[in-house]
């Protein structure tokens, strides 16, 4: 009998590099998975072969995250092929490097309408159902220190993670008294998934982001993974409605007053 035995997690993005991480973690605790995301079904192959590897089930849907409907027809067929998602995992996200002069509002709408409406929508729809059921869960919202710190060449996506963090905040709320607990785990420089293609196609950026961090590491999506099973796990029975913030100290630099160590 493992921690997460029982459940089932619905992770979107799941076929990313930090979803990915995170199907493979709770699965390993136990969990059943569902994954979606936009990618083709033979792309998801070698994560089921592993997932299921561990005795765990794990099915794919290939689902738009802004849209509303496609979401909630992706939670009714998982508990209609696993269960009622217990675990939810909004994770799926995109970036636009384009500050405010730039960024047309085209590309403002798309990466708030996945960074932010997507979340709500995968949230909004599985907790709808665990409420019916009368039955507890756990949201973890992955949201990003950006939304700790103004980013000039990023403001779409800082701005999105404010709002998941506001969203996250007012779904603990409401639900606390329905034993479903609502936080959201905020990475800094992970090295995989979207940072990790800015530092492939930036050469010198990998270490000049590590040397940056005041800890002077960059995170893996592993490490990302083992927080978001934290959070899902039996042990935390109180925290609701917090960020887990784990960016090596990132968001305390201030512009002018950076950390100037070894
Ligand atoms: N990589 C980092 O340094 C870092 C840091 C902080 C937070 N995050 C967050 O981690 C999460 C995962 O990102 P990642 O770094 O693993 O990137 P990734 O690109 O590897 O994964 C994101 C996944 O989301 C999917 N996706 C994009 N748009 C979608 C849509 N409309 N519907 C469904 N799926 C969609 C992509 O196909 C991809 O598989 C994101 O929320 C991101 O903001 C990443």
């Amino acid at each position: 009998m493992t921690t997460l035995s029982g459940q089932t997690a619905i992770i979107s993005g799941g076929l990313g590099d930090i979803g990915s991480a995170i199907a493979l973690e709770l699965a390993k605790q136990g969990a059943d998975i569902a994954i979606g995301d936009l990618l083709d079904d033979n792309k998801s192959e070698q994560l089921i072969a592993e997932i299921e590897s561990h005795g765990r089930q794990c099915i794919y849907h290939r689902v738009d995250v802004s849209d509303a409907e496609a979401v909630e027809s992706w939670v009714a067929d998982v508990e209609t092929r696993l269960n009622v998602p217990s675990l939810i995992i909004p994770n799926a996200a995109i970036i636009t490097i384009a500050d405010v002069r730039n960024i047309t509002p085209a590309q403002w709408n798309r990466e708030l309408r996945i960074n932010l409406d997507g979340a709500f929508y995968l949230a909004h729809a599985s907790v709808k159902r665990l409420l019916h059921l009368n039955r507890p869960g756990r949201v973890v919202f992955v949201g990003s220190w950006a939304a700790h710190a103004p980013h000039a060449t990023i403001p779409a996506y800082s701005t999105a993670k404010a709002g998941l963090r506001m969203l996250c905040k007012c779904m603990a709320l409401e639900l606390a008294p329905f034993h479903i607990l609502v936080n959201e785990i905020a990475p800094g420089y992970v090295d995989a998934g979207l940072t990790g293609k800015i530092f492939d196609n930036n050469p010198g950026s990998r270490e000049s982001s590590r040397k940056r961090v005041p800890v002077r590491e960059l995170i893996t999506a592993e490490e990302v993974a083992q927080q978001v099973a934290y959070l899902c796990s039996p042990e935390n029975r109180h925290m609701t409605g917090t960020t887990l913030l784990m960016d090596g100290g990132l968001s305390l630099l201030t512009s002018g007053m950076e950390h100037h160590g070894k």
